[in-house]
């Protein structure tokens, strides 16, 4: 009898264990946390059991080494990979670069095979420094310029991560790419087939195909394009072309993850047209939260047609919304289902969520519960909904000591720039200039500082 119990036992855990065929791959953006009031997104606001992956946008570069960005970045990595505690099927990447990082640090990182090799290292370092479990390279775009020196560059992290894996004993680190959903891009950036080789899965961006900059109303992240419509911007913009261009092209179908944004795109409407189509002068009004001109957060969009009109846009597979002279495109939970169906009938990776913030996370605006957007993906791409603690708590990566030192510009910091200093008396120890101020900091047990990635890590 209790051999009998052992036994459904084990074969339940093996049902826990396989999960999901699909990836559900949630961005997590820094700087949401300085949103205000309910808008405000903290890691506590993060569920560890909604998405497969979850991704910290984002990281810097320094000297061709990886680097962080933010001040409080150190905390949050730790909390950031402290939900793994709380799902040990959780996987955490570290993502570098950006929109707004440009291409000139990736392009000197990649334009020498010592660079690449510096930059490899120094990740490897950050992410087992830090707990992170791979890597997710946001280089918006590598252009002809870089196009085969961002396959070597794939090439030779996974086989730096390969026989880091087997030296270390660990699993080997993951290594994925956001890229476009841009035709022309494309081409320009990627050698598609021979990527689909190193890397471990896409982040395609199938979204922002119309932008505010449009002189018409459309939408952010239609399914198909529009019947009757020739223009380039219809046929190829749109998330079922895109995806079959990139497995065209050779990716891997199931390395490729569709892209799903929880925002939408505004537009200021100059007649009384209010469809598709419709003249544009320009982004609509910014967001009472996000406070950025031409676009909204899920939630936003919620209160924004509290009061205004939306309409199902059929053939496209999405809503899109308007309010007086303002017109939305954006995605809500019937496309997001409708769209997932076919990313699971297509076989395809999985989704790719741009962002956690932006969806209703807390359920406050849209009375839908909370993560609507992103819940439904969780959903429709049969995600287990057990989730399981890991039996071992993973060692902090991040001092948790932060006693100020000396002040007013004395001791170890007063000549020395802001930034992050090895101790020259301990290994285990650490310095933080902040103007002049003197903070000393302590790796925990086990790790010491290591200055090539200016973190604390496991001794060489
Ligand atoms: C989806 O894309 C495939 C491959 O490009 C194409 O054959 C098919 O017609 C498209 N479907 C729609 C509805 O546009």
């Amino acid at each position: 009898m209790a051999k009998l119990l052992l036994g459904a036992a084990v074969v339940l855990l093996a049902c826990l264990e396989l999960g999901s065929a699909f990836r559900l791959v949630c961005y997590f953006t820094n700087w949401a946390q300085y949103r205000r009031g309910p808008a405000k997104f903290k890691l506590d606001d993060v569920d560890p059991c909604l998405c497969t992956h979850l991704i910290y946008a984002f990281a810097g570069m320094k000297e061709n080494k990886i680097a962080v960005f933010d001040a409080n970045d150190l905390t949050l990595y730790h909390s950031f990979n402290s939900l793994k505690n709380k799902n040990r099927n959780l996987k955490t990447l570290l993502s570098i670069g950006g929109w707004n990082f440009g291409t000139q640090k990736f392009t000197t990182m990649v334009s020498t095979q010592e660079n690449r090799q510096t930059f490899i290292k120094s990740v490897i370092a950050f992410l087992r420094g830090y707990g992170f479990d791979g890597l997710d390279i946001d280089w918006e775009y590598p252009g002809t310029q870089n196009k085969h020196r961002f396959t070597l560059l794939a090439q030779e992290m996974l086989a730096a991560f390969e026989a880091e894996a087997k030296s270390s004993g660990k699993s080997r680190l993951l290594i994925s790419a956001a890229v476009s959903a841009g035709m022309a891009n494309i081409g320009m950036s990627y050698e598609v087939a021979e990527l689909g080789k190193y890397l471990d899965f896409f982040n395609v961006m199938t979204y922002d195909y119309v932008g505010s900059g449009n002189i018409h109303t459309g939408e952010n992240s239609p399914l198909y394009p529009l019947p009757n419509d020739h223009r380039y911007t219809n046929l190829y913009f749109n998330v079922n072309f895109t995806m079959y261009y990139w497995k065209n092209q050779g990716a891997p179908a199931d390395k490729l993850n569709v892209g799903f944004p929880t925002y939408g795109h505004t537009f200021h409407l100059t007649t009384s047209d209010h469809g598709i189509g419709a003249p544009s002068g320009g982004p609509g009004p910014p967001g009472k939260y996000t406070r950025s001109m031409g676009s909204l957060a899920y939630y936003e969009i919620c209160t924004f047609l509290k009061t205004g009109t939306s309409v199902w846009n059929a053939p496209q597979r999405v809503p899109y919304g308007y309010k007086g002279s303002t017109w939305i495109g954006y995605d809500n939970v019937k496309s997001f289902r409708d769209k997932a169906a076919w990313l699971t009938k297509n076989n395809f990776g999985g989704a790719m969520v741009w962002t956690l913030a932006m969806d209703d996370f807390s359920g406050a605006f849209c009375n839908q519960g909370p993560y609507p957007l992103i819940g439904a993906l969780h959903t429709e791409l049969g995600i287990s909904s057990v989730c399981v603690p890991s039996k071992t708590t993973l060692p902090p990566a991040v001092p948790p000591s932060h006693s100020p030192g000396g002040s007013g510009g004395t001791g170890f910091c007063a000549d020395k720039a802001n930034g992050t200093y090895a101790d020259p008396k301990s290994k285990t120890k650490f310095y933080q200039c902040d103007n002049g101020l003197t903070y000393q900091k302590s790796c925990v047990t086990g790790l010491v500082f290591d200055s090539s990635c200016t973190c604390c890590n496991w001794p060489k």
